[in-house]
């Protein structure tokens, strides 16, 4: 009797601390892949990602990369930043991803709309 009782409190036990391991997923909305064509607007969709990182905090008009609405996509193409269907070798790209250093980051979310800009030509549209 006294097993049985020591059983059912070990189940239980072990019961309770399954059901406390639950993992906390922060699961970003990705957009769907493009539909062929030219789809991702520069001053709808990039510029807009620029203040919402405060990117403009550090890069203002003021500065020699100058993310603010006007003058981003200039200063982004004389800086020389962006490759137009390479988004691997583009700066405005790759610095700011989300695994990496930069001061700040993108999201996922953001970073595959930057990507798909670059791949569809990185217009000024
Ligand atoms: C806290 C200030 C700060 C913030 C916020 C910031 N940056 Fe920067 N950024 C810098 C500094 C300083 C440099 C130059 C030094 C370096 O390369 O890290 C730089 C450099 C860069 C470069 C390389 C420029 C070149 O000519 O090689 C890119 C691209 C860039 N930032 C993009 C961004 C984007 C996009 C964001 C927003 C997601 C952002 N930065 C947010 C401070 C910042």
């Amino acid at each position: 009797m006294n097993k049985l009782l020591l059983n059912g409190i070990l189940m239980a036990l072990f019961a309770i601390i399954i059901a406390s391991c639950q993992y906390k997923f922060i699961v970003e909305p990705i957009p769907p892949p493009p539909p062929p064509g030219d789809t991702t607007s520069f001053s709808l969709d990039i510029v807009p990602i620029f203040a919402e990182q405060n990117c403009t905090g550090c890069h203002p008009s003021s500065a020699n990369l100058d993310l603010t609405a006007d003058k981003a996509y200039n200063s982004i193409t004389s800086l020389e930043l962006v490759v137009a269907e390479d988004p691997s070798a583009s700066k405005i790209y790759y610095y700011p991803l989300p695994d990496g250093n930069h001061f700040a980051k993108y999201t996922t979310a953001q970073s595959i709309l930057i990507q798909y800009w670059i791949d569809e030509g990185a217009k000024n549209n």
